[in-house]
């Protein structure tokens, strides 16, 4: 038995949950894996409808009674503070000390590869982004606003317990999968506090690692390295903004963003997958949007609920959509949202 709440979100999100929901109930069918789900009432449009956010009583509720959060996106020009998709998203993995933000960079299809000469082999690294400090945490202030002296401060906040822990994670990962290297990058030629803290904790805990390679750059030559020679990564770690830009580049990588998942996990609690992507404004109502990343991450939803077999079924089911082109428009395909889906459920014999 596992309870997970659904947050469609806005724009494309709603599109690609409603395809993530199909899958996910036909294997809860024929797997006999009694999920069940309960839609929440959160995104742009109920903020516009009520003012409401994210209550804490929700919060709560995803603490003490659910197993995992599906969330789509959000983010919705008709709030042009973003206010909602802060209090949500970033509310969650706060406030539900969701820490490691995992994100797999791997290849499924040669041929959805941008760089030359890169196959499946080359490009196949995750990506342990710190999910609770950082540049991320609103400390900091705004000093006469509006006038010509104004004075913003965007503070970056880094402990010792959240680096320490998601290096840890980062090379726990490694040492479990027999992954060879676990690379840190930080920028600690020019943040001399908080990214010599990542030093320091970087090399103290890679020392209990000894038969993992632990390597560092800065994170300019690792947006570099990950296009050059993405085979040098087995396991990257990084923090909370290096960690959100560089997985966009990895998403690219492994062939777009409409194929990168993420799960923002605190293990053994309840956690959050969502696709890497936001809510696709451009192309939201269309049917076009591309529902494998959502697909890809309620399989590492699956996964979180105990059952990893189906998030390998899943992973499969995606790659022979890939290599049957049976992909939405900006892959070069044909399909719909919705056909896409019909392919890959062919593909799990659940259709
Ligand atoms: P985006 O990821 O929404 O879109 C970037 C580009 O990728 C667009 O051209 C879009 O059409 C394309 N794209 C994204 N997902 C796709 C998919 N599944 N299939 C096909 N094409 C896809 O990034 P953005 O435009 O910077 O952000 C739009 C909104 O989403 C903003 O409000 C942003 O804050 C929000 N956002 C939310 C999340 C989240 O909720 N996790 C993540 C990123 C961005
Ligand atoms: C992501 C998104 C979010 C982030 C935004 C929507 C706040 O880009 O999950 O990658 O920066 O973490
Ligand atoms: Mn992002």
């Amino acid at each position: 038995m596992a309870k997970v709440a659904v947050i469609a979100g806005d724009g494309i999100g709603p599109e690609v949950i409603h395809e993530g929901m199909r899958v996910l109930k036909a294997l809860d069918e024929v797997h006999q894996l009694g999920l069940s789900f309960e839609e929440m009432d959160l995104g742009a449009e109920r903020y516009l409808r009520d003012g409401t956010t994210l209550p804490p009583e929700t919060m709560d509720r995803f603490r003490d009674e659910f197993d995992a959060i599906f969330l789509g996106a959000l983010g919705d020009k008709r709030v042009p503070s973003n206010v909602h998709a802060k209090d949500i998203l970033l509310g969650c993995r706060f406030q539900l000390d969701l820490y490691v933000n995992f994100r797999p960079v791997k290849l499924l299809d040669k041929r959805r590869c941008p760089l030359k000469y890169k196959g499946p082999r080359d490009i196949d690294m995750v990506v342990f982004r710190e999910n609770t400090e950082g540049l991320y945490t609103g400390v900091g202030g705004q000093f006469k606003r509006d006038t010509p002296d104004e004075v913003a401060i965007e503070a970056e906040l880094n402990t010792r317990k959240g680096v320490e822990r998601i290096i840890r994670a980062a090379f726990e990962h490694a040492k479990q999968h027999g992954l060879p290297s676990v690379c840190m990058a930080d920028k600690s030629n020019a943040m001399r506090h908080g990214h010599d803290l990542w030093q320091r904790t970087f090399h103290a805990v890679a020392e209990e690692f000894s038969g993992i390679e632990a390597f560092h750059l800065y994170v300019d030559v690792l947006a570099m390295e990950m296009v050059r020679a993405p085979e040098r990564f087995d396991v990257i770690v990084t923090n909370n903004l290096f960690g959100d830009i560089v997985t966009d580049l990895g998403a690219q990588l492994q062939g777009g963003i409409g194929l990168a998942a993420s799960g923002n996990i605190h293990p053994g609690a309840v956690s959050l997958f969502e696709p890497v992507h936001g809510s696709a404004p451009d192309i939201a109502g269309k049917g076009i949007a591309n529902p494998l990343a959502t697909h890809l991450s309620a399989g590492m939803m699956l996964s979180h609920l105990g059952h990893p077999e189906l998030e390998k079924k899943i992973q499969g089911g995606v790659r022979k959509c890939l290599l049957n082109n049976q992909v939405t428009k900006e892959l070069g395909g044909k399909l719909s949202t919705k056909a896409v889906t019909d392919a890959l459920m062919v593909h799990l014999g659940v259709a």
